[in-house]
């Protein structure tokens, strides 16, 4: 399903979303949406049906996070998930996707040591997986790691604030920046992932204020989840936006639809069905060819 992209043919790519940066400053707060460019929409994708029905509904992202790990595979946090599993519903994605940006996350683990086995990695999600670009956690010391990233050809969407793989470093998914020392770190961190050549940042579990001051200052696109609507787009992990997360639902992750229960009273209903023996019915059972039927009766008999 992959289309290649082409002048006019609506593929959403990484220059694409380079020209929807707003352009946003904090001088323009009289300036009126109508005359920004669209703000970015990213939600996540971690199989073939969904990646094609957020695709057709017109998402401009679609992210194989490694949120995979959590809503998908039940873990509690997102370190497990591997490589291999990354790639493998990287390619189910990929086969559902025709117009939007395919962004892979890079896993814990598949980074954060020899810089060139990292770019090795994130070949594997462009070369095997068709992802266009690849996701890493982390803002001032992944300065090195982005910048053979992006001269290997691969872009990089950045990612600070919040970032659930420092799950252990910051005891716990607590919202970052909330301090001036704080705020000033992440600043720091949006800083070096913009001079490092990423095309966009994420920011995750920011005070409003300080995404719209990261916003208005780098020249990428930032892309909200829990900072606020000042950015430039918004991500949400898809299984939030449809009621199919357990437990917790942080502030920002509204639910649109309780898809969960859609699937519990669907489910019971069958099983209903099935032991009142009103489901298949004569309908939706297969016949033999006229003549044929009464002989293999018979022949039963
Ligand atoms: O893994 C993920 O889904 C993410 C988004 C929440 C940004 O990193």
């Amino acid at each position: 399903m992959s289309v290649v992209p082409s002048p006019g043919n609506g593929k959403i790519t990484v220059p694409g979303i380079l020209q929807r940066k707003s352009g946003f400053s904090s001088q323009d707060l009289s300036s009126s949406r109508s005359s920004l460019p669209a703000k970015i929409t990213c939600l996540t994708a971690y199989d073939y049906p969904t990646a094609r029905l957020l695709d057709e509904a017109g998402v401009d992202v679609l992210l194989v996070g490694d949120s995979l790990a959590m809503v998908e595979l039940g873990y509690e946090t997102t370190l497990p998930v591997t490589l291999e599993e990354m790639l493998h519903h990287t390619r189910a994605v990929r086969r559902g996707t025709r117009h939007a940006l395919l962004v892979a996350d890079m896993p814990y683990g598949t980074y954060h040591d020899d810089p060139m086995q990292a770019v090795r990695n994130a070949v594997r999600f462009v070369k095997e997986a068709g992802a266009e670009a690849v996701k890493v956690e982390g803002g001032e010391r992944r300065i090195e790691l982005i910048t053979r990233l992006v001269e290997a050809e691969i872009p990089v969407m950045g990612h600070i604030g919040l970032t659930p793989q420092s799950v252990n470093a910051f005891g716990g998914f607590r919202v970052q920046g909330k301090t001036e020392e704080a705020g000033e770190q992440v600043l720091r961190d949006a800083r070096a992932v913009e001079a490092a050549g990423a095309f966009s940042i994420v920011l995750e579990s920011i005070p409003r204020e300080l995404a719209a001051k990261i916003t208005a200052e780098v020249r990428i696109p930032t892309i909200g989840i829990g900072a606020g609507p000042d950015c430039d787009g918004q991500i949400l992990v898809t299984h939030d936006l449809l009621g199919l997360t357990f437990g917790h639902q942080p502030k920002f992750a509204r639910r649109y639809a309780d898809v969960g229960e859609i699937i519990s009273r669907v489910a019971a209903e069958y099983c209903h069905d099935v032991q009142q023996g009103s489901f298949p019915s004569d309908e939706e059972s297969f016949h033999m060819a006229a003549g044929h039927r009464a002989a293999a009766m018979s022949r039963s008999r």
